[in-house]
C-alpha cells in the first residue's frame, strides 16, 4: 500500500459532515385565537401540531399564550410593507429586536431558550420560509418533498419518511412557494405553473401549482449541502471499499476520463465532487451546472451555470452553449454537473481532444445503460454519424464509469466500476473490475452483500504506474475486497 492514494489525500480533505444541530422545537397555537386580520396575515399562525416527528417538542402554555400575544403586536405595530423592503438580515433583525423589547416590556414569563425559540419561529415566518425552515436547518435532512400542504416528506439519514409540517392551508404553502420563486426573480402561478430554480443557500427547488398540480401545490427541494462528503466518508458510509476508493481516486488524478452514472438522488454530484478532489492543483478547472452545487477545492476553478428561459421563453442558456465556450476558456477539465442531451457531443469531443480526464455524470442504471444514453445523447444533435463512429467517439473519450445504486434500504453503494476498453466490431468492449454483490436482506429489511474484486485489472494500472502509482496485487485479487464488507 505504498502508492500516495494510500491513505486518500485529496488537495485539501473537504470537510467532513457537519454534526447535527441541536432540535428545534416548533411552536405553534390554538387556531380559534384568530382574527380576520390575523388571519390574512396568518402565515404566522400554524395548526396546532408541530412537526413532532422530526424536531418536536410539547411547548408550554406560556409560550403559547407569548406567541398569539406577540403576534397580535407585530401585526399592529410593525410596519411590514417598510420591513420587506430591507435585506433580509437587517430585516430578521428589526423582528427580532422588536420581540425582544416587547417580550421585556410586557413581562411575559419566558425563559432564555422559549425567548430564543419564539423569536426563530416568528422570524421564520415573517422572513423565512415559515415551517419549512426547520426542515431547511436540520443538516440531517436531505430532501424535503411536498405533495400538497398536509403530505409533505422527508428524506433523513437515507430513508424517506412523512412528516406533518404545520402548513395552515393550501395558500400559506403557496405563498412560501412564492416567497421562494420571488427571492430568486422567477414567477410561478396558473400560466406558469411550473419552476424549476435554485434557492439563495444554493438549494435546488422545484414546483408545480395548479393546475399541474392537481391537489396543490407540489414542492421538491434537494438541500444544497454545505459540507459535501469526501471521498474518505464514503467509504466510511459503506458506499464503497478503501481499495476501490484509492483506484478511482488515482484513476481521476492520472486523468483517467470518468463517468459518474446513477439513478435520480443516488449520490452522483456527491461522488464527482469527492473524486474531484484528487485533480491536481496545477489545472484549471471549469464547471458548468444547472445549479452550481460542485464544491471544488483546487484554487483554479471556474464555474458556470445555465439560465432557463425568460417568462417571454427568451434568452435562454443551455449546457451546450456552456460547453462550447468552455472549450474556449483554455481549460485543462472540463467538469459536467450533468450530461443530459446534445452537450454531450461536444463534452465527448472535449475528452477525445486535450481535455482527458474532464468529467460528468449521467443518468443511467447500469455501466452499458449509461453507454446507451451517451449514443441516444450524440444521436440528438442531428449530425449524420454512424454507430459505429458514434460508439468509437465514446469508447475513445471515456475510461471509466462509475455506477452508483440507491438501494431499498435507502443506502448509496458503488454498485460497479467498469473501464471501456475498445470496441469489437460494433460492440464497446467494457470490463468490470470492482462490484457490489447482493446476498440477501435481514430482518429489518437491510440490504446484505459486500464489494468483490472481479478478478480483472484494469488496463490504465500501465499510465498510472509510469506516474509512479502501484498498488498491491490483491486489491484486484476475485472477491479480495469481501473482508472489507459492507455493515
Ligand atoms: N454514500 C452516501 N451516503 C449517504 N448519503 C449520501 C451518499 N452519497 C450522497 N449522499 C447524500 O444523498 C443526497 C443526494 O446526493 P446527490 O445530490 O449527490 O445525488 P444525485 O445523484 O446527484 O441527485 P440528482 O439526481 O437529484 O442530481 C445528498 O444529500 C448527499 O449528501
Ligand atoms: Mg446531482
Amino acid at each position: 500500500m505504498s502508492n500516495r492514494f494510500s491513505t486518500l489525500h485529496a488537495r485539501s480533505e473537504p470537510l467532513s459532515i457537519s454534526q447535527p444541530e441541536k432540535e428545534k422545537p416548533v411552536i405553534s397555537e390554538p387556531v380559534a385565537d384568530r382574527s380576520e386580520e390575523e388571519a390574512d396575515k396568518g402565515f404566522l399562525i400554524a395548526e396546532h401540531e408541530s412537526i413532532s416527528e422530526v424536531t418536536g417538542t410539547v411547548h408550554s402554555d406560556s409560550v403559547i399564550n407569548a406567541r398569539i400575544r406577540l403576534h397580535k403586536k407585530i401585526i399592529e405595530e410593525l410596519n411590514l410593507v417598510a420591513l420587506e423592503k430591507l435585506p433580509q438580515d437587517q430585516m430578521r433583525k428589526e423582528v427580532k429586536d422588536f420581540i425582544r423589547t416587547t417580550a421585556r416590556k410586557e413581562r411575559m414569563a419566558l425563559n432564555i431558550n422559549e425567548m430564543e425559540e419564539l423569536i426563530n419561529d416568528v422570524v421564520d415566518e415573517m422572513v423565512g420560509l415559515g415551517p419549512l425552515e426547520p426542515l431547511m436547518r436540520d443538516p440531517d435532512i436531505n430532501d424535503i418533498l411536498i405533495n400538497g400542504h398536509e403530505n409533505c416528506f422527508i428524506e433523513k439519514n437515507g430513508k424517506l419518511q412523512k412528516v406533518h409540517v404545520p402548513f395552515k392551508d393550501e395558500a400559506h404553502l403557496l405563498r412560501i412557494v412564492n416567497k421562494i420563486v420571488v427571492a430568486v426573480g422567477r414567477r410561478i402561478d396558473e400560466s406558469q405553473p411550473m419552476c424549476d430554480a435554485r434557492m439563495l443557500d444554493g438549494s435546488r427547488f422545484n414546483a408545480a401549482v395548479r393546475p399541474v398540480g392537481v391537489d396543490g401545490p407540489l414542492v421538491s427541494i434537494r438541500k444544497f449541502s454545505k459540507n459535501k462528503l469526501p471521498l474518505k466518508k464514503l467509504v466510511e458510509f459503506g458506499a464503497m471499499t478503501e481499495p476501490m476508493a484509492q483506484v478511482m481516486a488515482a484513476a481521476v488524478h492520472a486523468r483517467i476520463t470518468t463517468i459518474i452514472s446513477g439513478g435520480t438522488g443516488t449520490g452522483k454530484t456527491t461522488m464527482l465532487n469527492a473524486l474531484s478532489a484528487f485533480i491536481p492543483e496545477d489545472e484549471r478547472l471549469i464547471t458548468i451546472e444547472d445549479a452550481a452545487e460542485l464544491q471544488l477545492q483546487q484554487p483554479h476553478v471556474a464555474r458556470m451555470e445555465t439560465r432557463p428561459p425568460n417568462i417571454e421563453g427568451q434568452g435562454e442558456i443551455k449546457q451546450r452553449d456552456l460547453v462550447k465556450n468552455a472549450l474556449r476558456m483554455r481549460p485543462d477539465r472540463v467538469i459536467l454537473g450533468e450530461c443530459r442531451g446534445e452537450e454531450a457531443f461536444d463534452m465527448l469531443q472535449a475528452m477525445n481532444t486535450g481535455h482527458e480526464g474532464s468529467m460528468a455524470t449521467i443518468h443511467a442504471n447500469t455501466p452499458r445503460d449509461a453507454i446507451g444514453r451517451l449514443e441516444q445523447m450524440l444521436g440528438m444533435t442531428g449530425m449524420p454519424m454512424t454507430v459505429q463512429s458514434i460508439r468509437n467517439q465514446i469508447t475513445n473519450a471515456i475510461g471509466l464509469i462509475v455506477q452508483l445504486t440507491r438501494l431499498s434500504d435507502g443506502k448509496r453503494k458503488i454498485t460497479s466500476v467498469a473501464e471501456i476498453t475498445g470496441m469489437e466490431g460494433e460492440v464497446v468492449q467494457m470490463q468490470e473490475i470492482f462490484k457490489f454483490v447482493r446476498t440477501g436482506i435481514d430482518e429489518e429489511s437491510n440490504i446484505l452483500g459486500h464489494f468483490e474484486a472481479t478478478g480483472i485489472r484494469p488496463r490504465f494500472l500501465e499510465p498510472l504506474s509510469d506516474m509512479g502509482i502501484t498498488f498491491p496485487g490483491e486489491y484486484f485479487e476475485p472477491g479480495n475486497a469481501s473482508e472489507l464488507a459492507n455493515d
